[in-house]
């Protein structure tokens, strides 16, 4: 029977050792388990004694149920300092909570495509000596259309899904030409500008066409311009910023009220040398229109068309950002996807 007591010192010492290597309070539910459990040591040690005899009982009875209660009383120890050292650490990393702590995975924000790319643009004509311009979304009739060489009743008015506000007159800009009549009333001469801003269009959504989207307009008028002075800066443009120094244009006759001759500038396709899709096959992308500044359009803007010529042009800056990143979809630029604008 020294035997048995050998066994109840062994099962303590056991257990305290266990207990000593306490993790958390699933590892200590463990432990009760396999101590206090259905099939526990110490239960099966209870089982057994049924079977001891009268003397035997009395003697190792009360020890047996003695190691239980203490089992108990130490398992029940050790949750509750489990628990306070828990709370305790808890406390201490929210009052230690470093808010600006490096943090490897944290989602960097940078700059949209537009801004990326309007800046792009604006250097590339700042380096060229061109002021950047402004002018306002909200404008009349006259600044989006009259003063453009387009009255009442033109034709030409049905180019632009007009978005018109519910004051008389006023409309959503459809293009960033009305910036050239207020430069004209406000710069003097010699003019060079650019401006890059939203237009409006009342048209139905899809890949290629959206409600809003970005326009850059440029101007420059001065004595004796001519068509070649806009050849040459629409080049070196496109040159610079598809980064293709022997990047040819093409012209052909365009029509548009505001400008006499007005032009259509076509680019080398700057992605193949033998056709692609993007130039579907042609070697040849219709990039923008322009043209020399029609004298109506001069004199609604103050300057006298006997002295003073300009060159004109305005291209879908959202077109080109498309075509210089390959996106297929204007739907993308105003999406707020992050997948997408990660990308730039
Ligand atoms: N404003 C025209 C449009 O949005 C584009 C344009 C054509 C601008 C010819 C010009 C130009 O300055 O000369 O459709």
């Amino acid at each position: 029977m020294d035997k048995l007591e050998e066994k109840i010192k062994s099962i303590q010492k056991n257990l305290e050792t266990e207990l000593n290597q306490i993790k958390d309070l699933k590892h200590l539910d463990n432990i009760r388990v396999l101590f206090l459990g259905k099939n526990g040591i110490i239960t099966n040690l209870i089982t057994k004694l049924k079977n001891f005899s009268s003397e035997e009982k009395r003697k190792f009875g009360p020890q047996i149920n003695q190691l239980k209660k203490e089992s108990e009383e130490k398992i029940n120890k050790s949750k509750e300092k489990i628990i306070k050292t828990q709370a305790k650490a808890l406390n201490l990393k929210k009052q230690n909570f470093d808010v600006t702590a490096y943090n490897p995975n944290r989602k960097k924000g940078s700059l949209h495509l537009y801004s990326k790319f309007i800046e792009e643009i604006e250097n590339i004509f700042i380096s060229m000596g061109y002021d950047i311009f402004d002018g306002p979304e909200v404008e009349s009739d006259f600044y989006n259309f009259t003063a453009l060489n387009i009255p009442q009743n033109h034709p030409a008015r049905d180019m632009y899904d007009t978005f018109w506000l519910n004051k008389q007159d006023m409309l959503m800009r459809t293009h960033t030409s009305t910036v050239q009549i207020h430069a004209m009333k406000t710069k003097s001469t010699p003019i060079a500008g650019i401006v890059t801003g939203r237009a409006f269009r009342h048209e139905a959504v899809d890949a290629s066409h959206d409600i809003m989207f970005y326009q850059c307009e440029g101007i420059f008028i001065d004595k004796n311009v001519t068509l070649s002075n806009l050849f040459s800066v629409s080049k070196k443009f496109l040159q610079t910023f598809f980064k293709k120094e022997n990047l040819d244009i093409r012209i052909r006759p365009g029509f548009f009220p505001f400008v006499e001759p007005g032009i259509e500038i076509d680019m080398q396709c700057p992605f193949c040398t033998k056709g692609c899709s993007v130039c579907k096959k042609t070697r040849w992308i219709e990039v923008f229109p322009g043209g020399l500044i029609h004298p109506n359009v001069l004199k609604a803007g103050g300057i006298n068309p006997e002295e003073y010529s300009g060159f004109a042009f305005g291209f879908g800056l959202t077109r080109l950002a498309m075509l210089k990143y390959r996106i297929n979809d204007i739907r993308y630029f105003h999406s707020g996807k992050y997948k997408f604008l990660k990308q730039f």
